[in-house]
This record gives C-alpha cells, structure tokens and sequence, in this order.
C-alpha cells in the first residue's frame, strides 16, 4: 500500500459488507429507529463531523444523513461540485487528502464510481456512496430493512425489478446474491443489468425475464425507479419510448404474491415507470422506505466511526 492511502473501512457498494455484518446492521438500525421514535436522545458521535459532497441533486439523502448526524451528536459540512474547489478541477485525491485530515467520515454522491473509488483510497475517514452511476446502496439498505420490518426476513422472498437496469437493479442484484433473496428482473432490450459488472457470484439469485408482466408473478416485493436516471438527461425522449411497456400498473401488483409490497426509492414519476393507483395504494411502503433511510444510515454511520456497540 502506497504511503498515506486508507486504511478504513468504507462502503461504496452493497458487497463490501458480508451477509453477517448485515444481520449486525439492520438490529441497530431496529434500535435506533426505537430510540428516536420514543423521543430517546442517543448521541454516539458528539463531535464527530460528516462531510457530505453532492455532485448530483438529493432531497433523501440530503435530509436523511445531516439530521441523522445531528441527532447523533454529531454536525455536518455540505459541499457542492459548484461552491467547492471540485468544480474548479481540483484532483479529487487532494481533495480526500484534505477534507479526510478535518472529518471523522465522509459521504459522496457523484458520477463514476472510481471517483468515488480514489476519494476513498486517498481518505484516512471511512467513505459511504451516497449514489453513483453504478450503485445506490445505502437506499438497497434501507429498502432491505422496510421488507424485514414488513415481513420478517428476506431469505427466499422473490423481488421484482421492472424498468432500467441502472444503479438501483445493480445493487438489488448484490444484495440478492449476498442476503439469500432473488431478483426478478426485466427492463427493455437495451438497458439490461449488468451482473457480471456487479461482481455477482451465485448465478441464481437472479432471473431475467422479457415481460415484465412476468417477472412480477408470485413476487413478494414489486419495486422499479425512473427511466432516467440523473447523468443521463440526453436519452430521455429516447428512454420514454423505450420504456413505455415498463410501467408498475395495477395488473402487476395483481400478479404478485396477494401481500407483494410495491417499493420506489423516490422521486418517483406517476404515469412513467408507475401507476399513481400504485404508488398512492395500498401495498406501497414508499414512505417507510423513505424515512428508514435515516435510520439505517444512522446505524451505518455509528458501525463506521465506532465499530460494533456492546
Ligand atoms: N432516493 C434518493 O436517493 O433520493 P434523493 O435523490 O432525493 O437523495
Ligand atoms: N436511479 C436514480 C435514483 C435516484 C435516487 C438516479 O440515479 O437518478
């Protein structure tokens, strides 16, 4: 190892943690989402600091990890490529060299995940992908713990993935390899998943399927995104038609398992990739999804800085 690179542990994708480490995750979640709920302070991290750095738009994971630090304790800096020296072409090692000697954990969204790979390498702090191009897993995190508190536990549930096969089915695809689930999967000719890419080593946790349709039949979580993700505004009028077929509708849900949870990680577009009767019905867990964010990145963060509790 190169002088002055990291030693600590990140998590800039769903496969850096173990199946094991995930059960670990997921009780603290569980607890911290107690604490909060009972208007319990829980303050683990006093004066730690977060950076955040947003290369791309967030209202989620914006509010979800400043008031999660917060509440831990903890304050927060938040920077922008356009009010911070990245817009100004600054390499991103000088950057992770500097912002790492001042915080105690970072969080990034951004483009490329070797970015995200070289902040990461140049931190002395532990790195969290707040969404790539690639991969979004603090939202797979969140997304895994609303099915657990729904339905108990994911091993053997059927998800599936209807629309793009972007960051979202990329990390869906690792947390079903890694936690013992499968990935239904259908997206336009096109815009398939890449599991190779994604590292992903039991060759069936997943199955590919034409018709969407399909791919929703006995599944227990019905779960899609937009058609176009941010970085790719150019393809857009190109991705409505293609897409057109990929819309979460009602005829879906009814040929899902008859409890089948409908997710979204939000912003969603009613009418593109999903039926506002679906969205605003009674089977989505939307919002939950939304808040436990929070919550899981909260325990995400303590795991980061301090290590197991107890
Ligand atoms: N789901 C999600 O990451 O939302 P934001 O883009 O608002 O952060
Ligand atoms: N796939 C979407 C997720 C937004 C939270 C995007 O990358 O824009």
């Amino acid at each position: 190892m190169k002088p002055g690179m990291s030693l600590s542990k990140h998590y800039l994708q769903f496969r850096d943690f173990r199946a094991e480490e995930y059960a670990y995750l997921f009780e603290r979640a569980a607890i911290i989402k107690k604490r909060f709920k009972n208007y319990e302070k829980y303050t683990p991290l006093v004066d730690r600091t977060l950076a955040m750095i947003f290369e791309k738009a967030s209202t989620r994971t914006r509010v979800s990890f400043e008031a999660g630090m917060y509440q831990m304790g903890g304050s927060v800096v938040n920077l922008t490529t356009t009010d911070s020296q990245l817009g100004r072409a600054e390499p991103v090692e000088d950057t992770a060299r500097v912002i790492s000697r001042m915080v105690d954990i970072v969080m990034i969204r951004t483009f490329e995940q070797t970015k995200l790979e070289t902040f990461a390498a140049n931190s002395r702090v532990p790195v969290i992908n707040g969404l790539t191009n690639e991969y979004h897993p603090c939202q797979i995190l969140a997304d895994v713990f609303t099915c657990i508190e729904q339905r108990g536990t994911m091993e053997g549930k059927i998800v599936a993935w209807v629309g793009d096969g972007n960051n979202m089915a990329a990390t869906w695809l690792q947390a079903a390899d890694i936690l013992g689930f499968t990935l239904h999967v259908s997206t336009p000719g096109g815009y398939e998943v890449d599991a190779a890419a994604a590292g992903v080593k039991r060759s069936d946790c997943f199955r590919i399927f034409r018709d969407p349709l399909d791919a929703c039949r006995n599944a227990d979580v019905v779960t899609t995104d937009v058609w176009t993700s941010m970085g790719y505004e150019d393809e857009s009028a190109e991705r409505m038609k293609a897409f057109a077929d990929w819309c979460v509708d009602r005829e879906m849900m009814a040929a899902a398992h008859p409890d089948a949870l409908f997710m979204h990680c939000l912003p969603a577009h009613r009418g593109e990739e999903v039926e506002a009767e679906v969205i605003d019905g009674p089977q989505s867990v939307v919002w939950d999804e939304a808040e436990n964010r929070m919550h899981v990145q909260k325990a995400l963060m303590e795991y980061l800085v301090l290590g197991r509790i107890g």
